[in-house]
Parts: structure tokens; sequence; C-alpha cells
């Protein structure tokens, strides 16, 4: 791809960044009562890549579609993540987000909890407006969608204090907690689209390997990232004695008293921040940060293989485009 395609990718992105923006800021202005509101307007208008929406847009348009009749959809899949991240926050015992005080920290842990709540439904609201044409596979879709991020955020929860996770036990965790989110969202784009199953499937691949992608450089980043730019605290995973696959791969290659060190995390359920600079250094002496590179970049060869049954348009250039960003973001 050459610059000047990237600078119109990039160009077109903001643009549709921007007007999610605006979607975001009007919704839930006139709701009553302010304690259940405030919360949801706080996070849904703290921004945030907007990922999944814009994957929506982009997969309806690849497949087919527009954007205008992808809109209320995508508007539902950025609140469906963001309750994801509201309760994520509690459970992960996670301080920032975004720049900002995560939801619980700001107004407390009921009112958070009733706030991830009242997203999912308000979402649901915002599909339902979209669905013009196969609302029984966009509503199944999305709905597993969200089934399957609580298995994936029950195993994360569950390895935090299991000895032994396998490679595999990791994978399906983030395939369940991240991946099948962003699966849901290129097939709802299909859905939309009314593309043929061929297409869909296409798309799911892309979306399933493009979330695996992009959990392993976000659990990169959750030690390696700049805390100002990344906009949450940097060793979380750490401290909260997460089973990452830089963390497991580690284990496996270290010997002697840096598998100890190792062990300490295990065994402690977690390290003191004071301590994260150091086990930062070990991975970086193990060599596993370039492990986890390099699986990230076959996920991502596999998403982008898949689209090659796509027909070739603007929007399928613009999401390779926007897989290839991702795994090289800083945040
Ligand atoms: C964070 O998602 C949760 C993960 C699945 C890693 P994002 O990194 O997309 O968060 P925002 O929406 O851009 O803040
Ligand atoms: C993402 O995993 C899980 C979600 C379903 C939100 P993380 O716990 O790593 O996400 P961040 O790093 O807090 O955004
Ligand atoms: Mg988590
Ligand atoms: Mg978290
Ligand atoms: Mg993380």
């Amino acid at each position: 791809m050459t610059t000047a395609q990237m600078d119109k990718y990039s160009e077109i992105y903001k643009e549709q960044v921007d007007i999610l923006e605006e979607r975001f800021n009007k919704l839930l202005v006139n709701e009553e009562p302010a304690s259940l509101y405030d919360p949801c307007k706080y996070i849904i208008t703290s921004g945030g890549k907007r990922l999944r929406p814009y994957m929506v847009l982009l997969s309806s348009k690849a497949a087919g579609g527009n954007f205008e009749d992808a809109y209320n959809a995508a508007v539902a899949v950025e609140l469906l993540h963001n309750f994801t991240l509201v309760h994520d926050d509690i459970m992960d015992k996670a301080d920032k987000r975004r720049g900002r005080e995560t939801v619980h920290i700001k107004f407390g842990l009921n009112p958070a909890i009733l706030a991830g709540d009242n997203l999912v439904a308000v979402a649901y609201r915002n599909l339902l407006k979209d669905c013009r044409i196969n609302t029984a596979e966009i509503m199944d879709s999305f709905t597993t969608g969200l089934i399957e991020v609580c298995e994936g955020q029950s195993y994360d929860t569950d390895f935090e204090t299991q000895e032994n996770v396998t490679i595999d036990q990791y994978k399906l965790m983030i395939q369940k907690k991240t991946a099948a989110m962003v699966e849901m969202c290129c097939a709802v784009g299909g859905y939309l689209a009314n593309a043929d199953e061929k297409i869909i499937k296409a798309l799911k691949t892309f979306g399933l390997n493009l979330g695996m992608a992009f959990q392993i450089q976000d659990d990169l980043l959750d030690i390696l990232a700049d805390e100002a730019k990344f906009g949450k605290v940097v060793g979380g995973d750490l401290v909260e004695g997460k089973k990452t696959y830089i963390f497991l791969k580690a284990l496996e290659f270290a010997e002697g008293d840096d598998k100890k060190l190792l062990l300490e995390v295990v065994k402690n359920k977690g390290i003191d921040k004071s301590m994260v600079p150091m086990y930062r250094n070990l991975y970086i002496k193990l060599g596993v940060i370039e492990d986890a590179r390099s699986l990230m970049n076959d996920y991502n060869d596999i998403a982008l293989k898949a689209l090659d049954v796509l027909p070739d348009t603007e929007a399928k250039e613009n999401l390779i485009w926007l897989a290839n960003m991702l795994i090289k973001r800083s945040k």
C-alpha cells in the first residue's frame, strides 16, 4: 500500500470516528436518573479507538452495503464493548481507562455495575433500529458475541488462580473474551449488507483472527506501552496475575532464578506494581516479546488472507489498512 493510500484510509477512519463521536455525544442526553445515565455517558463519551463500530461500517460496505444503513448497529457494538470495559475494570481492579478514572472509581461500584447492565440494553435498542433484513441472524450473532465475552472473562478470571494454564487455554480465553466480539462486528456488517454465506464466513474469519492479534497486541502494550499514551495503567496484567501469552511463554523458557521469579507471580496471584520494570526486563531477556509479536503477525496474516474472497473494493482495502494499523498501534 502506498503512503498516499494509507493517508487516504487514515482520513476516512478519522471522518467516520467523528461521525460516531457525534452520535455518542447525543445519546442518552435527556435520560434520567442521572445516577444511572451519568456513568453511562461518562464511558461512552471518553473516546477510545472506536474500532468495533468502524469494523461494522467497513464490513458492511465491503460486502456491498453502505455506511448509512449501519450506523445504529455500529453504535450498538460500541455500547456493548463499553459495557464490557466497565465490568472488566471492576474485575481487573483497574483505576484508569482512556486516560481517565474508570467508572467504578469515579462513580462507585454499584453505579458502575448498573451502568454496564443498562449499556447492554441500550445497545440492543440501537441494534434493532438497523434490523431491516436478516434480523434473526443479526440478533443471534450479537447475542453470541455477548455470551462469549462472558465465557472468556470467566476463563480470564479463573486463570488468575489456576497454576497450570496452557497456550491452548490462553488462546481459547482470548478468542472468547476479545476475538468473538470483533468477529461479531464483521458478521453483523455482512448481514446488514445481505451478503451471501461465503462472504459472511470470510468476514468472520477476518474478524476472529484480527481479534486474536488485537488481544495479543493489547497484552504487549500492557507491559511495554507509554502509560500516558496507553491511557491504562502499565503492568496491570502482572499485578493481577493474568496468564498472558507473554507470561506463559516466559514461564516455559525461564530457568533457575528467572523461573522462580515467574513462579512468584503464580504463587502470589500477582505482584506489586514496583516490580513491573524488573519483569519487563525479564521478558525482554527471555525473548518472549518477539514470540508474542510473531504469533500476533501470524493471526494478522490469516485475517488478511480471508479477505481474498471479497471483491476488490476501497472498503476491502480499508479493512486491510485497519488490520495493519492495529498491530502497530501504541494504545
Ligand atoms: C480494550 O479494547 C479491551 C480489549 C479487548 C483489549 P480497545 O483497545 O478497543 O479499547 P478502546 O475502545 O479503544 O478504549
Ligand atoms: C479485555 O481484556 C477483555 C474485555 C472483554 C474487555 P483486558 O482486561 O486485557 O482489557 P483491558 O486491557 O483492560 O482494556
Ligand atoms: Mg480483563
Ligand atoms: Mg482489563
Ligand atoms: Mg489488557
